[in-house]
């Protein structure tokens, strides 16, 4: 057995995405709405700071935690956008936000120490808690109560081994957008049981309606990991850019984790991030508009058939729609929408159990190509 591969990836694991992503790769002129990935470039003043950076010659490694600049513009962006105060000591460049979530797990957590996620979540989540030695601790939420936990289920989930809780507003895949009363709730549970919360605000310029986002890091400081991302904030998923904030202890220990798997972010993508930061009012509110206009208009065109059903908009760039009035399965009915009519969405339970009988539908690609995914999902019959 000398040989063998870690027990977490010993049993080859179910993936749910890998059958019909085969299928979707032999078929042409598919329209992929599985992606979360923005289908805009990112904005040419980004693209020219980038340039500039490496036309300077800025080709080495920046300090481990970041380039003081980057780690500046993070800092700012905090104090200008949402009143909260960081200091250099509180934050680091990350490769995206899923090298941050994976820092803070290794910081903080000790063997068989539970994690708290809602259900359905972001996948890769759970690994990145195994990997780190945690155990994932599901609550599961449903439509009726618009996604989000309820304090009755989070209370029942929390245990003497809860190291942290993760917290993911607005929502992939469902959308949800947490309100005050429910944060309120978790930044109080934080500091009653002195536990952790991992806010993974990646998504947070892209909410609707009278939906706001509320950080949590005001409403719990000292117990807040913030991991954070440029990914779709600024169209920006290639620069493979984020960071982690949080109180100091964590991120010197996520520091030393750091030393041996990344070491530091790529300085080409700071110089872009600092620049994009230091100018977010320049591009993120179009990004916000544009996403909203896309959601909006696919939600209400697919809510006029009898068979599918979306909540109202809240956030993100995913609608998840319920499907089960087709009288399939979500693995079933998106293998038929890909064959039928060359649509390829996510089946809802690849983000967990909770998500059977739903589809995610990506918004990121453009209006004549929702009209077509929308004319396309119209032709359907059961
Ligand atoms: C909820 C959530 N967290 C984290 C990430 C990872 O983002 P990044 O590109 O910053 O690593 C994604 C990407 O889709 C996401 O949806």
């Amino acid at each position: 057995m000398s040989r063998s591969l870690a027990n977490l990836f010993s049993q080859p694991s179910e993936n749910i995405m890998s059958e019909i992503g085969k299928t979707a790769a032999l078929m042409k002129n598919i329209i992929n709405l599985s992606i979360g990935d923005p289908d805009m470039t990112t904005p040419a003043p980004i693209l020219d700071a980038a340039k500039d950076s490496l036309t300077a010659g800025d080709t080495h490694y920046s300090a481990s935690d970041g380039d003081p600049e980057y780690l500046k513009a993070i800092i700012d962006f905090y104090q200008n956008k949402f009143g909260i105060h960081y200091e250099m000591a509180n934050v680091r460049a990350t490769v995206g936000a899923g090298h941050a979530t994976y820092l803070a797990f290794g910081a903080i957590l000790n063997p068989g120490d539970e994690v708290i996620i809602f259900e359905p979540y972001f996948s890769p989540y759970k690994t990145e808690i195994e990997a780190n030695g945690g155990k994932a601790v599901i609550v599961s939420c449903t439509a009726e109560n618009s996604f989000q936990p309820t304090e009755a289920a989070i209370k029942a989930a929390i245990s003497d081994k809860t190291k942290a809780i993760l917290v993911n507003t607005p929502n992939n895949p469902t959308g949800a957008v947490y309100d005050q009363a429910l944060l309120q709730t978790l930044a109080d549970l934080a500091k009653e049981h002195d536990f952790y919360l991992i806010a993974d605000e990646v998504y947070w310029p892209f909410v609707y309606g009278d939906h706001e986002f509320i950080p949590l890091e005001k409403l719990a400081p000292e117990h807040t990991l913030v991991a954070g991302s440029l990914s779709k904030v600024f169209a920006m998923t290639g620069f493979r850019i984020g960071y982690l904030a949080g109180p100091e202890n964590v991120i010197t220990a996520a520091g030393l984790l750091n030393e041996g798997i990344t070491f530091s972010a790529p300085s080409t993508s700071q110089a872009a991030g600092t620049y994009a930061l230091n100018h977010i009012d320049e591009f993120t509110p179009e990004l916000q508009e544009e996403f909203g206009k896309r959601l909006n208009y696919v939600a209400t065109e697919l809510n006029k058939l009898p068979w599918l059903s979306i909540l109202p908009v809240a956030g993100s760039i995913y609608l998840f729609a319920d499907i089960s009035g087709s009288g399939m399965d979500d693995v079933a009915f998106s293998n038929y929408l890909l064959e039928q009519v060359g649509v390829l969405v996510i089946p809802g339970r690849a983000f967990g159990a909770a998500g059977s009988g739903y589809v995610r539908i990506a918004v990121t690609q453009d209006m004549p190509t929702l009209e077509a995914a929308v004319n396309a999902f119209e032709k359907l019959t059961f």
